[in-house]
């Protein structure tokens, strides 16, 4: 083209220099377009290099042939980009909602020990509200000398360190769990990360199981020591002596029978706890089922000169599902209370009863005795909870009766209520599905 121009110059040399000015200046031209179009790919590189998404919108139609192909490669790129930062984005947000869904605490640190990261567990365990992590006992973990040694040594040999704490406050909590080391530290900068475990509950449970056999052998030595000292005063100092001999046999049948009694319920009380987990499938009429329960222990309340007044429906109550062998003992054991504790009058009562938007049966037993305190009511379903050991041992209690009716309901998906006032008697109340 140049060579062209000069030929044509060669002719007209005006023409040739306004040739040269013209082609000049449409290089000129063509070069800022490229210097544009090479600066504005730059910037949208630069952008999609900068930037974590959403991506700026592609860029222009291409002005320059060239360049548009190169534009257009840029434009999948991005598109590219934005696909793969919503993916990341996506596992973010599943990681973040499998961690915040995790039954057991957990904990994420800075390297400088910061708390960053709390989930619901740990925050509902620590007493924080919402995100925050400023308040609650999470400082008091932290600073824990076990917890503390915990995560020095994580940081220093960089292997997982278990942790085992106790940790006072309002309720002493049984803590254990494990300290791990983020290598590379999580997105968040999190470089430590705790793993927790709530004990409490279950170390409350064994603590029970211990105090169970502590006491259950405890009830039994009583007796037993009673007999065996029987049984050697009987072989030495009263050998000769018939009447002694009369009055220990006497004492000594007592103390077996309570042996016996203590046996009976203990046995009782695994049977009901080992069929607790397995709810009843049979149906009982509480109206047939407490009048039998009446017809056997009469003759006790009369023997006690205890009246008895009875305010049973003809109609049927039918509880369901119902074990109904389990719920006979429930009402013998509450009618046996209220005969040992009642002045003049038990009154047995039934009738159909809704408890909590559900339908049901429900049975009231009360007595006109001295009843019971209110700080010892919540505690009388314990196994052994007797309100006066000394009486109640006299009397030949165990303090079983009420954890049986317990682990009974339990089992029925029933509920028991215990309403007193001290000095004017006691009513027990049952309520079992049903209707
Ligand atoms: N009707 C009542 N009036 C006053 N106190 C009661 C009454 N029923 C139960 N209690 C108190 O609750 C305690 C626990 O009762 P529970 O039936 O569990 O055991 P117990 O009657 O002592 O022994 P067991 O029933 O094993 O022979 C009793 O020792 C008594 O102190
Ligand atoms: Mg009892």
């Amino acid at each position: 083209m140049l060579g062209g121009l000069m030929a044509m110059g060669a002719l007209a040399p005006g023409m040739g220099f306004l040739a040269l000015a013209l082609c000049l200046a449409a290089g000129a031209a063509l070069a800022a377009a490229w210097l544009a179009g090479v600066a504005r790919l730059d910037a949208a590189l630069r952008r999609a290099a900068e930037e974590q998404g959403p991506f700026s919108a592609p860029l222009p139609a291409p002005r320059l042939p060239a360049l548009g192909e190169i534009e257009e490669g840029l434009a999948r790129l991005t598109r590219s980009l934005q696909a793969r930062a919503e993916l990341v984005g996506q596992l973010r947000a599943a990681d973040a909602a499998i961690v915040e869904a995790l039954p057991d605490p957990l904990i994420v640190l800075a390297a400088d020990r910061t708390p960053l990261r709390a989930n619901q567990a740990a925050r509902r365990l620590f007493g924080l509200v919402g995100e925050g992590l400023s308040r609650g006992d999470l400082g008091a973990l932290l600073r824990h000398p076990v917890m503390a040694a915990a995560l020095d040594r994580c940081v220093a040999e960089g292997a997982p360190q278990a942790v085992e704490l106790a940790l006072p406050g309002a309720v002493t909590r049984d803590l254990s769990g494990q300290v791990l080391l983020m290598q590379p530290p999580l997105a968040d900068g999190g470089r430590l990360v705790l793993m927790l475990a709530d004990r409490t509950a279950a170390r409350a449970v064994e603590r029970m199981r211990a105090d169970f056999i502590t006491n259950a052998s405890h009830e039994l030595r009583t007796p037993l020591a009673s007999v065996m000292g029987f049984i050697e005063t009987l072989r030495g100092p009263a050998r000769d002596d018939p009447e002694a001999q009369q009055r220990f046999l006497a004492i000594m049948a007592e103390q077996s029978e309570r042996m016996r009694r203590l046996i009976d319920d203990l046995l009782g009380l695994s049977r009901v706890e080992m069929s607790e987990h397995q709810p009843p499938s049979e149906t009982a009429d509480l109206g047939d089922l407490l009048r039998a329960e009446v017809a056997a222990m009469e003759p006790l309340y009369a023997a006690r000169g205890i009246r008895l007044v009875l305010a049973l429906p003809e109609a049927p109550l039918t509880a369901t599902p119902a074990d109904a062998d389990q719920l006979g003992q429930v009402a013998r054991n509450l009618l046996d209370n209220a005969l040992r504790h009642a002045r003049a009058e038990v009154h047995l009562s039934a009738e159909p009863a809704r408890l909590g938007g559900r339908e049901g049966v429900a049975f009231s037993v009360r007595d006109d005795g001295p009843g019971v305190a209110r700080e010892h009511i919540p505690r009388l379903t314990e196994r052994f909870y007797r309100v006066d050991k000394g009486r109640a041992r006299g009397a030949g209690n165990t303090g079983l009766g009420l954890a049986i009716v317990k682990h009974i309901l339990t089992r029925h998906r029933g509920q028991l209520a215990i309403e007193s006032e001290l000095g004017h008697g006691a009513t027990f109340r049952v309520w079992v599905p049903g209707g």
